[in-house]
C-alpha cells in the first residue's frame, strides 16, 4: 500500500482552519482531521480545573479514551470512544480549557500519538496548532494560515451569529487574544510555522482565495 498523504494546516484560533480542512478534504478527497476538536474532547472530559491535578491521575483518565475516524471527506466524523463529538466542545469557554490542558505534556504525548495513530492508515488534512511542526514532520504540504486577531474575531463573531448563538465582539477579541498568547508561548509544542510550511496570510483575503492559493500549491508541488 502506498504511504498515506498528509496535508498540514496550522494556524491560531478563528483563522479559518476547519473549514478550509475540509473544503481542501473534499476536493482532494481525503480524510479530515480537527485536532483543536482532540483537545477540546479531552479538556471537556476531563473537566475543569483538571489542568491542575497530578500528572497520573490524568495519565489514568487519558488511557481510557479511545479516538477514531468515521468517513471521508468533508463528512468525516471525529469519535470518542465510538461516538461523535456534538457541540458540547464548541463552547469558547471549553476552547479555553483545551488551550489549558494542552500545555500539559502529558496531554501531548497522548494526543500526538493517538493522530499518528490515525494518520498510519489514512490520508488526511490534519488542522491544529502543531501538525507541520510536531506530529506529521515528513508531511509532503504544509501551511500556516494567520491573520489579524481583530480580523479572526470578526469571523468569529459572525460565524457564531449565523449559528444563533450571539457573542460580544469585544469578549471575543480578548479571548482569542488570551488563547493566542498561552499557545504561542507555551514551552510544550507552541504555535509557530514548520521551517518548511507556506505561510499565509488570510487578513485581506476571503475564504475562496485562501483555498485556491493552497490548493495551487498543493498540485504545483505534487507535478
Ligand atoms: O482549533 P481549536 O480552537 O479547536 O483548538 C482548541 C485549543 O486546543 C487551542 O487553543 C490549543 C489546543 N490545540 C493544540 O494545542 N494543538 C493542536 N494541534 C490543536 C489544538
Amino acid at each position: 500500500m502506498a504511504e498515506p498523504l498528509i496535508v498540514t494546516l496550522d494556524g491560531p484560533a478563528g483563522v479559518g482552519k476547519s473549514t478550509l480542512a475540509k473544503m481542501l478534504a473534499k476536493r482532494l478527497g481525503l480524510a479530515f482531521l480537527d485536532t483543536g476538536a482532540m483537545f477540546r474532547a479531552v479538556a471537556w472530559r476531563l473537566g475543569k480545573d483538571s489542568w491542575t491535578w497530578p500528572e497520573e491521575r490524568i495519565a489514568d483518565t487519558l488511557h481510557g479514551l479511545r479516538f477514531g475516524l468515521a468517513g471521508a471527506g468533508e463528512a468525516t466524523q471525529l469519535l470518542l470512544d465510538g461516538r461523535a463529538l456534538g457541540q458540547e466542545i464548541r463552547t469558547e469557554d471549553v476552547g479555553m480549557w483545551a488551550s489549558n490542558v494542552a500545555t500539559l505534556p502529558v496531554v501531548r504525548r497522548f494526543l500526538k500519538k493517538a493522530q499518528q495513530d490515525l494518520a498510519a492508515s489514512t490520508s488526511l488534512v490534519a488542522e491544529g496548532r502543531d501538525m507541520g511542526s510536531v506530529v506529521f514532520p515528513a508531511a509532503r504540504h504544509k501551511f500556516f494560515l494567520d491573520a489579524d486577531p481583530a480580523e479572526r474575531a470578526r469571523r468569529r463573531f459572525l460565524q457564531l451569529q449565523e449559528l444563533g448563538r450571539p457573542a460580544d465582539l469585544a469578549e471575543l477579541t480578548a479571548q482569542i487574544e488570551a488563547r493566542d498568547r498561552q499557545d504561542r508561548t507555551r514551552a510544550e509544542a507552541p504555535l509557530k510555522p514548520a521551517p518548511d510550511a507556506l505561510i499565509v496570510d488570510t487578513t485581506d483575503l476571503d475564504l475562496e482565495e485562501v483555498f485556491e492559493h493552497i490548493l495551487e500549491a498543493i498540485i504545483t508541488k505534487a507535478d
